[in-house]
């Protein structure tokens, strides 16, 4: 069996393959940590963007969207915290001279001890059978005990170094842990400094020259200056929030995973502003709300996972991650964030303006406390397509790859083809799509072999595939090919819209979040 390693490795060349994600300006032999979606990936974005964005502002009716410019102010990002706070601790490695975030070294060497009381438990479950108790194992056995203890100890004291910004501790648990860098297997590392993770650049020219611009590092920031002319332009009264999708930029020092870690990405951010001293509950409230519109998707629901931060941001008072299980582990996907009053209190602060709400049910002003959930669109994409990808055996010796993605999602929704290109099928063909086209994504093939046609299809995921034959002309039925079981059903051409439709319109899982 493939190593999960080797699976990865097979999902990037499958997504370049097969026109989802191409390295960026290629061509040029790429650009580090930068990606372009291609032909199927913009669209399977795109079905990402319109999944979230609706269930945000279509299903809240106190929800409301903006698209905030990319370059802002640069006292924006003063009063934020991000010129002075937003830095990552990077360490180098003296033999390789490759960099590395210590940070995420460390946790690493968690994960490793993970993995060893897990595969503990697995061989004693193996040799056990159906009466072994995992639970009861992990608190009794002492090799398993020792390992726990050990991550344990480590954790407590990352928690520690990390909070405390003690860089200096940080690289003393490096060495203590004896953690040798992969390239060069040695322990020669540097001391660990801190590195922002802002792209500067410089717009027009002043008296004084020009002025130094940041591009965003999030796009929460373009919520928080707009906080007032929204609430008072569309009347919102708190609690109420404002969604956004767009583009973020950060100088990653360690850029590796594919899209997982990028220099230039997307984010969907949303901010919910809310009453002071109420913000536990609609913290609770929308951790509750997001982990169900990633369920909702059915990729499976034990593949998610709440994870409570060790180091709260510069602005958070509670902080958890969604993570998903990728291939090489289980990742952050999503951050919820109670970002507290800070964001408005600052900017208050350093533009002088008076950002508060006033609030008829109690009479009284205040600057509001806000919960965000910040997903980055990439990793969601990720996500998805990890997921997604399956090889499988056939009967007859054959075996065939498939992506099988939430058909609400897939790029392409239905394929049509004409089983011939003559005797008057193609035309027929032409005919059925007319009928599909304006609802759902179609595509057009009439090129090789059925089974190889199927098979492009399978690759791209498209969850239909619908075969015009002779018979077609004579009893107005198809050949509907479904994705995942490869079945096939005689439909009638009138019945085509209903059954894709029930199948791809995201009207049905907005239901699912509802109830
Ligand atoms: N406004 C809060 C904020 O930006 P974050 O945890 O730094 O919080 C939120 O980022 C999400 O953005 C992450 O959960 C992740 O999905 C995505 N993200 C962050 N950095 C990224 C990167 N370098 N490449 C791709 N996605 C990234």
């Amino acid at each position: 069996m493939a190593s999960q390693e080797e699976v990865f490795k097979k999902i990037v060349a499958h997504c370049k393959e097969y026109g989802f994600v191409f390295p960026s300006s290629e061509i040029y032999d790429g650009l580090g940590a930068v990606y372009d979606y291609g032909q199927n990936g913009v669209e399977l974005k795109n079905n990402i963007k319109k999944y979230w964005w609706d269930a945000m502002t279509l299903l809240h009716e106190n929800i409301v969207g903006i698209d905030a410019a990319i370059f802002m102010h640069p006292t924006t990002w003063k009063a934020s915290g991000h010129v002075d706070a937003f830095n990552d601790p990077l360490i180098d490695n003296r033999d390789s001279k490759k960099r590395y975030r210590a940070d995420v070294l460390i946790e690493e060497q968690l994960a490793k001890y993970d993995e060893k009381i897990n595969k503990e438990v697995e061989k004693a479950a193996k040799k056990f059978g159906d009466s072994f108790d995992a639970e009861l194992y992990k608190s009794t056995n002492p090799r398993v005990q020792e390992h726990i203890a050990k991550r344990e100890a480590l954790h407590t004291r990352f928690a520690k170094a990390l909070n405390d910004n003690n860089l200096d501790e940080l690289k003393q648990i490096i060495l203590d842990e004896g953690i040798v860098c992969p390239i060069s297997g040695t322990k020669n590392w540097t001391d660990v400094r801190q590195f922002n993770l802002m792209f500067s650049t410089e717009m027009g020219s002043t008296a004084d020259g020009a002025l130094k611009i940041y591009l965003r590092p999030e796009t929460a920031q373009g919520i928080f200056v707009n906080y007032l002319n929204v609430q008072k332009t569309g009347r919102m009264k708190i609690p109420f929030g404002i969604a956004q999708i767009g583009k973020a930029f950060r100088n990653e020092i360690v850029a590796r995973q594919f899209i997982f870690r990028m220099r230039e990405f997307e984010q969907m951010e949303m901010q919910f502003f809310v009453r002071p001293g109420e913000e536990m509950k609609w913290f609770a409230h929308w951790k509750e709300f997001r982990l169900k519109w990633h369920k909702a998707l059915g990729l499976g629901d034990e593949k998610y996972r709440f994870h409570d931060h060790d180091k709260l941001a510069h602005y958070a008072n509670a902080a958890t991650d969604i993570e998903f299980e990728m291939p090489f582990g289980f990742k952050e996907v999503e951050g919820i964030h109670s970002r507290t009053n800070f964001d408005l209190s600052q900017h208050a602060k350093y533009s002088g303006k008076k950002i508060e709400y006033f609030d008829p049910e109690l009479n009284e002003s205040y600057t509001p406390y806000v919960i965000e959930t910040s997903i980055g669109v990439d990793r969601m994409f990720l996500s998805i397509v990890c997921s997604s990808y399956t090889e499988e055996q056939l009967e007859g010796g054959d075996s065939r790859v498939v992506l099988k993605l939430p058909a609400v999602l897939a790029p392409t929704k239905v394929c049509v083809m004409p089983l011939v290109k003559k005797d008057g099928l193609p035309e027929k063909a032409r005919e059925i799509m007319n009928l599909l086209k304006f609802d759902f994504k179609c595509s057009y093939d009439e090129k090789d072999s059925i089974g190889k046609r199927y098979r492009r299809q399978d690759a791209v995921g498209t969850p239909f595939c619908v075969t015009v034959d002779h018979d077609t002309l004579q009893d107005g039925c198809v050949t509907v090919r479904y994705r995942d079981t490869m079945k096939q059903d005689r439909v009638k051409i009138e019945d085509l819209h209903n059954l894709i439709d029930s199948q791809v319109n995201m009207r049905h899982v907005y239901r699912k979040l509802m109830q």
